[in-house]
């Protein structure tokens, strides 16, 4: 792939490919299966419907990952035909065996992404900017590129300030790029390929971090227990969600409509194409 790590130190594009060098079956399960966590995956997904204000023709999914996040929007969005990437082949790879071929998958770097401008109505880049720090906005410039006019980007990251999200980074050396997710970089990233605002999604990290260590137990009396403590953590989400300003949540998504001049560079306006020499990818 190219274009991966330029302008980095070779160590930061290493931890991200030793990070994510395989799928995250335990990840996908609880993604796919917690009801705790479904519940929240759908309404993420309606909110970024939302945000695409209607039904996009085509949709991409930049960081695709096991592809679970794919699963939801085509719940969301049931017209819409879903391409996906991430760098991790072991993840794509996981994510087609799951998902079949609902999808159109495929392996390669956000920064280069294969395919023409404005191809899509609506892309999505969920927990991917902070894995890339040293070019966010490479990323969202591609991400704009392949927009369609008049369609959406959506941004999604955690807050990178908040406790929860400061202990990840402090133990995963990969995350640590999130502590650059704070709302103001973030719309200053969206102003640079169009204009963004910002919405919050949700309060407090509690359940997403108790599903990072519990995940969703497969016997019945261990579930039975998680289930306790998954409901002690959603009354805890209410209370905060009611007492804390929404300048305080954690997770947050940037709407950005970009501008064309900002960002395309000699569009097609036409569909995935393949062969045509410029390594764009038939994926539809
Ligand atoms: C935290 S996961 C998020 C996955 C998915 N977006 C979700 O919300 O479930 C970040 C994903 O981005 C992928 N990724 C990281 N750097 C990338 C890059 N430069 N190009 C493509 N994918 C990348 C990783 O392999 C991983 O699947």
């Amino acid at each position: 792939m190219t274009g991966f790590g330029e302008g980095c130190g070779e160590s930061d594009a290493a931890i991200q490919v030793t990070f994510h060098h395989a799928a995250d079956i335990r990840r996908s399960h609880n993604r796919l299966n917690n009801p705790f966590i479904t519940a929240k995956e759908r309404a993420i997904a309606a909110r970024i419907a939302a945000a695409a204000g209607g039904a996009p023709r085509d949709g991409l999914d930049i960081g695709c990952g096991e592809g679970s996040n794919l699963s939801y929007l085509r719940e969301a969005m049931p017209g819409t035909r879903w391409a996906g990437i991430d760098f991790s082949s072991a993840k794509v790879g996981f994510a087609r065996e799951i998902h079949g071929d609902g999808f159109a998958l495929a392996c390669a770097n956000a920064l280069a992404l294969p395919f023409a401008d404005c191809s899509f109505d609506l892309v999505v880049c969920r927990d991917l900017l902070h894995h890339v720090n040293w070019n966010r906005a490479g990323v969202l410039a591609e991400a704009a590129r392949v927009t369609r006019p008049g369609g959406t980007v959506v941004v999604i990251e955690s807050h990178g300030r908040r406790l929860l999200g400061r202990l990840f980074q402090w133990l995963v050396p990969a995350e640590r790029g999130g502590r650059d997710s704070v709302p103001e970089a973030l719309l200053r990233l969206a102003a640079e390929v169009g204009v963004g605002r910002l919405e919050w999604l949700e309060a407090s990290f509690l359940t997403r971090a108790l599903a990072f260590f519990i995940g969703w137990p497969r016997r019945s009396w261990a579930r039975t227990a998680a289930t306790l403590l998954y409901r002690a953590a959603e009354v805890w989400e209410r209370a905060v969600a009611r007492l804390r300003r929404q300048d305080g949540w954690t997770y947050m998504m940037v709407v950005v409509q970009p501008d064309r001049a900002a960002s395309a560079s000699g569009g097609t306006g036409g569909e995935h194409v393949a062969g045509d020499g410029q390594g764009h990818l038939r994926l539809a």
